[in-house]
């Protein structure tokens, strides 16, 4: 979602600092852009579309904050991008969420001769700010104020013309500070201010944090201030750059060998913490969205299949629906890349205030998702910037299957089968990636794509279809084979792409394989073994973790058909990295 940066410091580089750090977020939201700065006054520069050059005058300042957005309220235009500043022009503020009952508040400024500019529910936020700094409030106090006002989540920053202190404060979404030498930062991740920062403390829903020579935290409710520790952080678990590959995409793909190991690198007294917790429930349900919704449904298969558990896995945004389900003999493993993703924070919040207890599986360090379980695996894939899930994906199936593994005390040998998988992901992106390039060439002007596959590769098709609708803006539909002859098969005539997942030749998807080519259907295998109706082949080694390392394939398919149809494909329309709304 929108990423929001903010910077105090001495020598008067805020400007510079903050766009270098708004950079390094524009994964959460392209759609437009902006950067304050306070130098003699306030100065503002909007743009709308990805984060371009910003002029030099730009740089200097000892106050600066900046905003990347992914558009809630009102279309994207560079009016609507943020900052947003007060009535008087003398307050600057940045948001990340969603204000509720922003028209509510609009009505309420405009009685008090208040008028708006944008159609956003941010604009409220300065204004309100200038009402209480009118009424001869402190800035802090007045900043404090204005929230209490608002319903709905946000992280903000703000800055005023007339006060040398960087204000922010969260509910909801995310908001991280960082201290150098001098120099004070603010930002919705620690990617942002990594290159600076060498201490970071991250702020809990409803604190609020004022830098000026200082830093103070104090309770938005109360006012009253907060002591809280202020962390050395690791920059090497921050580090993002592109190491020479042209994409984050395909850099991220290429890490995946790496991703599978860190991943089964958990500690034994974790995992026994973990599967005792599991043991012990009587129900366990298994949420994520989007791709992590994806590693839930692989995680119920592997706890049915290996470890006779049943598990449920549950869209986090629905599971609202199945709380009169839950207990405090429930365990919730909730999956999250981000850790910050609303609809999985909800629904954790909602199952823990019913007893449950909750296991994260996470990969953003400090991320609210780590902060709210009772237990968190962390993934160890590294950094994922590319909106599209990867490594993050091939991490989350790899702590699953060794959850599942451990719950029958088999851990060691999953551990050693996890490598031997890592192993085979070089020869496999060697393998295909030459000719998933080809095939992207082919496939570049498709209307649709079908996938197939059987058991967890009905889960990988289901994956595989969402990197290539993601990225390529083709149509892509996965199921699982069987279900091809109860509906879909009507849209299979001449050419039309299908791609099957088959461990190997005796699979009971190349049954339904063969009914697509039947009807003129294109049969894209991947599998151990090239079956006869294949009319292109992806190859992956004999292996017991087909079903994981299957995807792979179809990732560098997805990442050249955005190439082949010249779209950027770590930055696909419209999505964001992290979905900090509902
Ligand atoms: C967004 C991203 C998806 C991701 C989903 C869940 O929609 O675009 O790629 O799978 O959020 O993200 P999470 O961080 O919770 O795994």
């Amino acid at each position: 979602m929108c990423g929001i940066i903010g910077v105090l410091c001495k020598n008067s580089n805020a400007g510079k600092i903050a766009y270098e750090g708004l950079k390094r977020l524009d994964y959460r939201g392209y759609d437009s852009w902006g950067l304050a700065v306070k130098n003699d006054g306030l100065l503002i520069y909007k743009r709308t579309g990805k984060i371009t050059k910003l002029p030099k005058k730009m740089f200097y300042g000892s106050c600066a904050i900046g905003h990347t957005r992914w558009a809630t309220h009102g279309k994207i235009s560079v009016r609507n991008a943020h900052p947003h500043i007060s009535q008087n022009g003398k307050i600057a503020v940045v948001h990340n969420g969603v204000i509720e009952n922003f028209q509510e508040l609009r009505d309420f400024l405009a009685k008090k001769g208040f008028s708006f500019s944008t159609e956003t529910d941010t604009e409220v936020i300065p204004m309100l700010i200038e009402l209480y700094l009118s009424r001869n409030l402190c800035f802090r106090e007045s900043v404090r104020k204005a929230l209490l006002h608002l319903k709905g989540s946000y992280a903000i920053v703000a800055i005023s013309e007339l006060h040398n202190s960087l204000i922010g404060a969260r509910r909801g979404s995310p908001l991280v500070a960082g201290f150098a030498n001098g120099t004070f930062l603010l930002a919705s991740d620690m990617q942002a201010i990594a290159p600076y920062a060498t201490k970071a403390m991250f702020l809990e829903d409803s604190e609020l944090i004022e830098f000026n020579r200082k830093a103070k935290v104090y309770d938005i409710e109360t006012g009253k201030r907060i002591n809280k520790p202020v962390k050395k952080i690791d920059l090497k678990l921050h580090s993002a750059d592109k190491r020479g590959f042209e994409h984050y995409m395909l850099k991220e793909i290429y890490e995946q060998e790496q991703a599978i190991k860190n991943a089964s690198l958990q500690s034994n007294a974790l995992i026994e913490k973990v599967t005792k917790l599991i043991k012990q429930a009587e129900k366990v349900f298994i949420i994520g969205c989007g791709t992590s919704m994806h590693a839930a449904m692989f995680g119920s298969y592997f706890f049915a299949s290996i470890a006779s558990i049943q598990a449920n896995a549950i869209l986090a945004s629905e599971f609202q629906n199945f709380l009169n389900l839950v207990n405090k003999r429930t365990v919730v493993i909730a999956l999250s890349q981000s850790g910050e993703t609303a609809d999985i924070l909800e629904a954790v919040k909602s199952a823990k205030e019913k007893g449950a207890s909750v296991i994260g599986i996470v990969n953003v360090v400090g991320s609210s998702l780590t902060r709210l379980a009772d237990a968190t695996i962390m993934m160890n894939a590294g950094p994922e910037i590319c909106v599209l899930a990867t490594k993050s994906y091939l991490a989350q199936l790899s702590v699953l299957y060794l959850l599942a593994n451990s719950l029958i005390k088999k851990h060691e040998q999953a551990k050693k089968e996890l490598s031997e998988a890592a192993r085979l992901v070089p020869t496999i992106i060697k393998t295909n990636e030459s000719k998933a390039k080809r095939l992207a060439k082919k496939l570049k002007n498709a209307k649709s794509i079908f996938i197939i596959g059987k058991r967890e590769s009905a889960v990988t098709a289901l994956e595989a279809a969402l990197k290539i609708k993601e990225v390529s803006y083709i149509h892509a539909e996965g199921f699982a084979s069987a279900e091809l002859k109860h509906g879909t098969i009507a849209l299979i005539e001449k050419n039309v792409p299908v791609i099957a997942f088959a461990s190997d030749a005796s699979d009971e998807s190349i049954t339904n394989a063969i009914e697509a080519k039947s009807r003129g259907g294109f049969i894209i295998g991947v599998s151990s073994e090239k079956a006869k109706c294949f009319d292109y082949f992806f190859a992956i080694p004999k292996s017991k973790l087909f079903s994981i390392l299957s995807i792979i394939p179809i990732q560098l398919l997805a990442y050249y058909l955005a190439l082949s149809r010249n779209l950027d494909p770590d930055k696909p329309r419209n999505l964001a990295k992290s979905v900090t709304v509902k």
